[in-house]
């Protein structure tokens, strides 16, 4: 009995695991024609997700094979196992068939129906790349601009992420580690995300009281804090973390239904500080099926961009973004330098940047103390572009600020998945130089022509407000776009 039973939830993992997998088709849907490229450079990988191992290429062709048709015409099929169910009776006797009442779909079915619709409607928007239509509902939409992948697939996603989705928020846990988090400095995107699910515009809009009614379920604790009142201080003993996380998981799990019935797969967390990673490996289920919502969004250290969603890091001192980077100057003022960067010797890039570029040259500044009497915003504002190579960890907060500033950001990283990169170019408002070719930085700057240049800027504006904190929150601002992330995940999991 015991290993019987094992047997069938080992199976029903994963099969959601491999059903997980899917989540390469919402970027597919997402990248639109740019999908057929991105699948030859990843094509030689394997995925591997626990026992399941498929090349990309192969995942692709069967899971639009075996799940399209069913799922748009799911009204009428419901599920295999009722379908086959009702056949055996129609064969038998018609007349019974006809008296036994329609199977009325269950909260849950209903559920994935609406999402099989949003995945069908978000299909048949997708941009080819003959077609050129603008949004022409939505002015303020910056219709077939170069910064979206897929534009058509992008806005009707949002459309339907606003029309349809809900989440239900955890309510076990006390503050500060649970329903609370850092609204100030390098981690504040943790806690002030908490709180606009809790308490803001994003949770008025998108938050359920009724857990049935939810198509994902957010555990809302801080690893931050946890850091702050848990963790003793040099001991680099990460097991009380690890412990508030499995504990958290087991609450819930035992207290609703909701956890079993997926393994996580359809749970999020979100965490900035360093250690979130650390932190969700105190239940296997959560580091491995569940949406990990993470600044550090270092794909070789277990960062799957496949179900985790890459976080940007806001550093806002003393809870706000620097009034200078607010309002930046008209785009035609001049900027004397070409490059500039101030910061820390840690990480592993930074060294190689400070070894050759380190107050070398007039043009490229690249401080590790920034001079007195200069600031750091007004450096960024005078400056081309800005470069944000990785500390400690991939994610910089720099990358945020050079937005908000509209210097080009010019990254400088390695397993770095950028955030919302399933949707967003970077390529066309940022310049990713390769750690190797750092010694010749000014070199490639230099050689970025004015006319992309002016272009890359222009873009920035565009991207901008998917960065901004608003308060409240603003359609396509960084909490929406968090959160349709999460939506894009979601609408790849398909139960079983
Ligand atoms: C309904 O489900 C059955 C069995 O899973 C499948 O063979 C059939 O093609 C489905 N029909 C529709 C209309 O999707
Ligand atoms: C079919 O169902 C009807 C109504 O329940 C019943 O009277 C009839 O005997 C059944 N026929 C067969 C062949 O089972
Ligand atoms: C796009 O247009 C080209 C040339 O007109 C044509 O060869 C190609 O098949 C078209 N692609 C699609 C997806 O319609
Ligand atoms: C979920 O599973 C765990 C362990 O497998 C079990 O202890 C718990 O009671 C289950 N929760 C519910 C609500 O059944
Ligand atoms: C999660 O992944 C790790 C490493 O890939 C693996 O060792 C572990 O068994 C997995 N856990 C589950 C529950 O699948
Ligand atoms: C990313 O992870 C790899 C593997 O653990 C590590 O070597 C590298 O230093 C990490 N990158 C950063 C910037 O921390």
């Amino acid at each position: 009995m015991e290993s019987r039973s094992f047997h069938v939830q080992y199976s029903l993992v994963s099969v959601l695991l491999s059903l997980c997998i899917a989540s390469i088709i919402a970027v597919s849907m997402i990248c639109g024609h740019h999908f057929d490229r991105s699948v030859r450079i990843s094509g030689a990988e394997l995925y591997q997700y626990g026992p399941v191992s498929i090349p990309l290429v192969e995942l692709r062709s069967k899971v639009i094979a075996a799940s399209d048709h069913h799922l748009i015409n799911s009204n009428a099929n419901r599920s295999s196992h009722l379908h086959r169910h009702l056949h055996i009776n129609e064969l038998v006797n018609q007349t019974v068939l006809r008296k036994i009442p329609k199977p009325k779909a269950s909260r849950e079915q209903e559920l994935e129906q609406g999402l099989a619709r949003a995945r069908a409607s978000i299909r048949r928007a997708v941009w080819s790349p003959n077609r050129s239509s603008t949004f022409d509902d939505d002015v303020s939409f910056p219709g077939g601009s170069v910064v979206y992948r897929n534009p058509g697939a992008f806005y009707q996603s949002y459309l339907e992420m606003e029309k349809k989705f809900k989440v239900y928020v955890y309510t076990e846990g006390d503050p500060p580690m649970a329903h609370d988090g850092p609204c100030k400095d390098i981690y504040s995107i943790e806690g002030r995300f908490i709180h606009e699910m809790e308490n803001g515009a994003v949770g008025r809009r998108f938050k359920t009281k009724s857990p049935k009614r939810a198509h994902v379920y957010f555990m809302p604790f801080s690893v931050t804090w946890m850091v702050k009142y848990l963790y003793k201080p040099f001991t680099y003993n990460l097991t009380p973390l690890r412990d508030f996380v499995a504990d958290y998981v087991r609450v819930i799990s035992s207290r609703h239904p909701f956890w079993n019935r997926t393994r996580g797969a359809d749970h999020f967390m979100l965490g900035c500080h360093d250690w979130t990673p650390h932190a969700s490996a105190g239940n296997q289920f959560l580091y491995n099926t569940s949406i990990r919502v993470l600044c550090n969004a270092n794909t070789s250290e277990g960062f799957n961009p496949q179900k985790d969603v890459s976080l940007p890091e806001i550093y806002l001192y003393g809870g706000n973004v620097p009034s200078k980077l607010i309002s930046p100057p008209p785009p035609q003022t001049p900027r004397p330098y070409l490059g500039f960067f101030a910061g820390g010797l840690h990480g592993p890039i930074r060294p190689i940047l400070l070894a050759h570029w380190k107050t070398r040259d007039e043009d490229l500044r690249v401080y590790e103390y920034l001079p007195e009497g200069e600031d750091y915003a007004s450096m960024m504002l005078k400056s081309r572009f800005c470069l944000c190579p990785s500390g400690h960890e991939v994610a910089s907060p720099r990358i945020v600020e050079a937005i908000y500033a509209e210097c080009v950001p010019v990254i400088l990283s390695e397993h770095y998945a950028l955030p919302f990169s399933d949707v967003l170019r970077w390529e066309a408002f940022s310049i990713r130089v390769e750690v190797s070719e750092i010694w010749r930085l000014k070199e490639v700057l230099m050689a970025v022509p004015e006319e992309k240049y002016r272009w890359l800027v222009e873009n920035l504006r565009v991207v901008r407000r998917h960065f901004e904190l608003n308060q409240p929150a603003k359609r396509f601002d960084v909490f929406h776009m968090i959160l349709h992330s999460v939506w894009l995940r979601r609408i790849n999991l398909r139960f079983a």
